[in-house]
């Protein structure tokens, strides 16, 4: 309908074309492009220093492209900043445990939901009855999110007084509350022992199912995406650029995903 600015474009929840990212002299990113159907849980691998962290952060206006396009929802998001993005629906983690320090886990969640919502100024420095309402109504909701994430009980505990594998219970839990359509997850299981990883697995599972999410799961080690068959289908990155896509299967017998592993040395 001319002049209706809502009108969206069809097809994949996410489209990226022809990203390019360096810095300096170094090119983090190379031509990369991808497309992510909603409800889709994609792979996206490749050995340390492949340029999947960098994709995750073009993707979510923390660094900007010198070249290339991401649409998501039909709506060009390139190089928007990471609160704008946040709001049209993308969260992500962070490989990096960081924003839990020195904070209570259910203040940590809470954040979340102010940025969604942004109280009116007023409201929270003279504590009006309305800010008090929400104020108890976020708590619930916090815990609510942190109940679902077997957490709840460590509510009132410091994030960073908690092992690795609850942290990244409480940064995925976190993401979950902003409420996204597409999830990017980067590399969840680093630093999980087997049985934390498997349980994680199984977390990830359970709320692309129950939220109607897209993701893209981000790992270094192939093994945790190939062993464990999550995966709708898988990229792979070296060297910042796309070498190949397919399914796990497909994937295990390509001379290209060995070479590029035995190449990093990780295979
Ligand atoms: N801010 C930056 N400044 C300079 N170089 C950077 C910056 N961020 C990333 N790089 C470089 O870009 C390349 C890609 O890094 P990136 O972190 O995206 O890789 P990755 O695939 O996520 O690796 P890992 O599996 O180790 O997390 C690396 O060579 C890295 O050193
Ligand atoms: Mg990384």
């Amino acid at each position: 309908m001319p002049g209706d600015n809502n009108q969206r474009e069809t097809g994949p929840i996410l489209k990226i074309e022809g990203l390019n990212k360096s810095f300096g002299g170094l090119q983090a990113v190379l031509d990369f492009s991808l497309s992510l159907e909603t409800g889709e849980l994609k792979g996206l691998i490749g050995p340390n220093g492949a340029g999947k962290t960098t994709v995750f952060h073009l993707i979510t206006g923390f660094h900007k492209p010198n070249s290339g396009r991401v649409v998501f929802k039909g709506i060009n998001i390139t190089a928007q900043s990471p609160n704008r993005v946040t709001k049209l629906g993308i969260a992500r983690t962070f490989q990096k445990i960081r924003m839990l320090e020195n904070i209570k886990v259910i203040d940590a969640m809470k954040t979340a939901f102010y940025l969604q919502k942004p109280y009116n100024v007023l409201d929270v420095l003279f504590q009006t009855p309305k800010y008090g309402r929400e104020e108890r109504q976020l708590e619930e909701k916090a815990l609510e999110f942190l109940t679902f994430f077997g957490i709840a009980h460590l509510a009132n505990d410091l994030g960073s007084d908690l092992p690795y594998g609850l942290q990244r219970r409480v940064g995925i839990a976190r993401a979950l509350a902003l409420s996204p359509e597409l999830l990017l997850l980067d590399e969840p299981t680093s630093g999980l022992n087997t049985v934390e990883t498997d349980e994680l697995v199984e977390i990830i599972l359970e709320i692309k199912d129950k939220f109607g999410l897209s993701i893209i799961l981000v790992e270094h080690d192939m093994r945790v995406i190939m062993d464990k068959g999550i995966c709708d289908s898988i990229v792979v990155m070296h060297q910042g650029a796309v070498i190949t896509e397919g399914t796990c299967e497909e994937l295990q017998e390509d001379e290209r995903v060995i070479e590029a592993y035995l190449g990093a040395g990780v295979a």
